[in-house]
């Protein structure tokens, strides 16, 4: 704990903890822009709702600038990052847990019966199905939630493109290191590598992240809209996925929490991936915001519904929208043409909120 204090800085006016958010490698991070956005919330704020947490990186910087930080997503995986990194306030993986993941000899569960060579070869299903009964062996909550998002990290970085829906003939070419030599220059041997060394690779990484910002952090694994009429902060923060991109989160993801779960899921609902119903959720989303001073969202030109379409949905809610906007492009493995990208960043006033509380 002093430890951590006297790592800590003073930015402007406000406590900036130093801890390094590990390498995650989620698809649409926010990761490059979350000190521009941050840097947007208000002097006032003290607690920050991370609405579509994804890979956690707008939650753990809001962790770092000391807000209390409240976390959500619909996927599990996706819990146990936040779990992980933002409500965990102390607690590590030793050298006596790792032992407990990788011990014993690799086994034939839900991996190797659904997945071998769908996804990985039969012996690396083997690996993961000892790992998972192994991890539901540590002593607390918070040591289950850093395995598992060290083995999402470890096997994202052994699939090609980093997302799980691609076919096994392509997976097959991809890690063909020499196919790979030929053709991209690179070897991409890390696809190679077994899940245990990227876990060992990683783990001091995600120790490290791990600290105490004073705050009762929380984070939750629910679909949004059951969770906006329970929960109040200053700001909510949203990132969902942008609709008209490549957005299928089940898609990329939802075989890690098939992995967790041993069973399988089907696709959730309220995704935003289809252009029909998005502009509904959207709005839907906005008549339900009244918990919430502010209200930060994240889109972008290449997606629907448009800057003017979101700010007519908007503005039934709220007159004062200010949107910002910044030059920022995507890195998307596995697609050929860059297009060129403007960001937005929507902060909205909730007037209404205000009103209520000057009653
Ligand atoms: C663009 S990503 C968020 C990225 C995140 N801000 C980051 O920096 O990594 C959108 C997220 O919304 C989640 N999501 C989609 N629909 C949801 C819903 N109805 N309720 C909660 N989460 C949802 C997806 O699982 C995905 O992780």
């Amino acid at each position: 704990m002093i430890k951590n204090m006297i790592k800590n800085m003073i930015k402007k006016d406000k406590i900036i903890f130093d801890n390094k958010y590990p390498k995650v490698n989620y698809i649409g991070n926010k990761e490059k822009l979350a000190n521009w956005i941050c840097d947007y919330f208000p002097k006032n704020t003290n607690s920050v709702f991370d609405a579509f947490s994804g890979g956690s990186s707008i939650g753990y910087e809001s962790k770092k600038r000391g807000y209390k930080t409240i976390s959500n997503d619909i996927l599990k995986i996706n819990y146990y990052l936040a779990q992980s990194l933002v409500e965990n306030n102390k607690e590590t993986l030793n050298e006596k847990d790792i032992d407990i993941i990788f011990n014993g000899k690799p086994l034939k569960g839900f991996m190797y019966r659904n997945y071998s060579e769908v996804f990985f070869f039969p012996e690396e299903c083997m690996d993961l199905d000892l790992y998972r009964k192994n991890i539901n062996k540590l002593s607390s909550e918070y040591k289950k939630s850093i395995a598992f998002t060290l083995i999402r990290r470890a096997m994202v970085r052994k699939m090609p493109y980093s997302r799980f829906n691609l076919n096994w003939e392509k997976i097959k070419q991809l890690r063909d290191e020499e196919y790979s030599y030929a053709k991209y220059k690179r070897k991409r041997a890390y696809h190679n590598e077994s899940i245990k060394s990227h876990f060992i690779k990683n783990f001091k990484d995600y120790n490290n992240a791990v600290f105490n910002n004073g705050k009762n952090n929380k984070v939750y694994n629910d679909d949004i809209f059951n969770l906006l009429n329970t929960l109040s902060a200053d700001i909510i923060y949203l990132d969902p996925p942008y609709t008209g991109t490549m957005n299928n989160y089940f898609g990329f993801y939802g075989l890690v929490d098939e992995y967790i779960h041993s069973k399988k899921l089907k696709p959730f609902e309220n995704n935003f991936i289809d252009k029909k119903s998005s502009l509904a959720l959207f709005d839907k989303l906005f008549s339900n915001l009244q918990n919430f001073k502010y209200w930060f969202l994240s889109y972008n030109n290449n997606s629907y519904p448009s800057k003017d379409e979101l700010i007519n949905i908007i503005s039934q809610y709220s007159n004062d929208i200010q949107v910002i906007e910044k030059p920022y492009n995507y890195k998307v493995t596995g697609k050929a043409k860059k297009t060129k990208n403007t960001e937005y960043l929507f902060i909205i006033n909730n007037d209404k909120f205000k009103e209520c509380v000057n009653e």
